[in-house]
């Protein structure tokens, strides 16, 4: 049997492709473009498997997408291809609205046609799994009940609104034609091979490399943090046993303030690697906030847990220990994903004087 993934070169695609190859005897079909955030050494595991085919190619590309379902007769499609940094998406939208939305959509107009012409166990064992998130629930107050799967949709960044848009189509499918549809809406995500322009890796590699930590606004923003692989295996769960048109929220029970997060990095990287100039926490540097910076999300997990079994693994403090971990043993991949490209992003994201308080 064969997979076909999206996006399987990014930080989560990545991840859930190693360890779907390592516990299953399946075939995976990995199309992704490439984009500074995707990495052919996330990868670099797979490189002799020959269950693991690689494709560069655009979510938003018919043509080729029709060819790859039609020519490997994936039983699933999953899609996990996103442009994925809030940050990014304030600067620059237009990218976001090409992939997470128009891109979306053609990868339904593909799947719908594949599917239609499939016949047998490859028409009824179908599915279409969107790997989306729980910013499209938009920002509670601190005495909010955590979101559910039936909580008002209310984006409020250009991500989150792409990302909801994405939802809504996926939706659409399979109410209008009946494609068999499975959403998942997920928290903030921590691991191993994460590009460092979201927070936790960028806490690790500035308090190493002496940088300053830009932390937004007053640090009290809250998010709840799930480690990849506990990811990984929900959305696994949920393509094993999930129900057609349903949607399942996926978070690991860690709310944790930002401020706290840099904390807890910088207390961990003293006992694993104290720097002769002082505690990492000197580098702490309060700086301007996000725009329209949402203040907490939190997920309802009890719908996957109850209906799917599925559970999280580890602890915030298990998951983060092995993330330091990780990026002080991967020096060469921290390395090389800090290229040119990377810094000019630091550069126009962080090295403004206005952007301090
Ligand atoms: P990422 O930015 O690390 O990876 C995205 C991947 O998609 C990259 O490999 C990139 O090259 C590829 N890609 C981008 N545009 C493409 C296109 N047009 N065609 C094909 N490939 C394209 O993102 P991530 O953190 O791994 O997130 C994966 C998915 O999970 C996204 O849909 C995101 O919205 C969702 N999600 C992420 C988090 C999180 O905390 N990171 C949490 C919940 C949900
Ligand atoms: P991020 O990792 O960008 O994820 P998201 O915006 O999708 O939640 O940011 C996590 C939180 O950390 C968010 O509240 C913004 C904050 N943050 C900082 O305070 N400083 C930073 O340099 C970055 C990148 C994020």
């Amino acid at each position: 049997m064969t997979i076909l993934v999206t996006g399987g070169a990014g930080f989560i695609g990545s991840n859930f492709v190693q360890n779907f190859i390592k516990s299953t005897d399946e075939m995976v079909v990995n199309v992704d473009l490439l984009t500074y955030a995707g990495n052919g050494e996330n990868l670099a595991s797979l490189e002799n498997n020959s269950r693991h085919i690689f494709v560069k190619g655009d979510i938003g590309d018919y043509d080729l997408l029709s060819n790859l379902m039609c020519s490997h007769l994936p039983r699933a499609v999953l899609n996990f291809a996103a442009e994925s940094h809030v940050d990014r998406s304030i600067l620059a939208p237009d990218k976001f609205i090409k992939t997470n939305v128009l891109g979306t959509f053609n990868l339904l107009k593909c799947a719908q046609q594949y599917w239609d012409n499939s016949v047998g166990s490859e028409h009824f064992d179908f599915k279409f799994l969107h790997v989306s998130t729980d910013e499209v629930y938009g920002s509670l107050g601190p005495n909010d009940s955590p979101f559910t799967e039936s909580h008002r949709y209310t984006p409020n960044s250009p991500y989150s609104a792409s990302k909801a848009a994405s939802d809504h189509f996926v939706r659409a499918w399979h109410h209008t034609y009946g494609l068999p549809v499975l959403t998942t809406n997920c928290s903030n995500n921590y691991g191993p091979y994460q590009f460092p322009e979201k927070l936790i890796p960028l806490v690790i590699l500035n308090a190493l490399q002496g940088e300053e930590i830009p932390v937004y606004g007053d640090g009290m923003q809250i998010r709840d943090w799930l480690h990849v692989n506990d990811h990984c295996s929900a959305i696994s769960a949920v393509l094993k046993s999930g129900q057609a048109g349903e949607v399942y929220n996926v978070g690991g029970d860690s709310e944790v303030s930002n401020i706290e997060v840099v904390i807890k990095i910088c207390k961990i990287l003293d006992e694993m690697l104290p720097s002769i100039k002082g505690r990492y926490s000197r580098l702490i540097s309060f700086v301007k906030d996000r725009p329209g910076h949402d203040r907490r999300y939190s997920i309802n997990n009890r719908k996957i847990k109850k209906e799917l079994g599925w559970r999280p693994v580890e602890s915030f403090e298990s998951g983060l220990r092995k993330t330091v971990k990780w990026y002080l043993n991967n020096k060469l991949w921290v390395k090389n994903v800090q290229s040119g490209s990377y810094r000019d992003w630091i550069k126009s994201q962080y090295n403004q004087d206005s952007k301090h308080r």
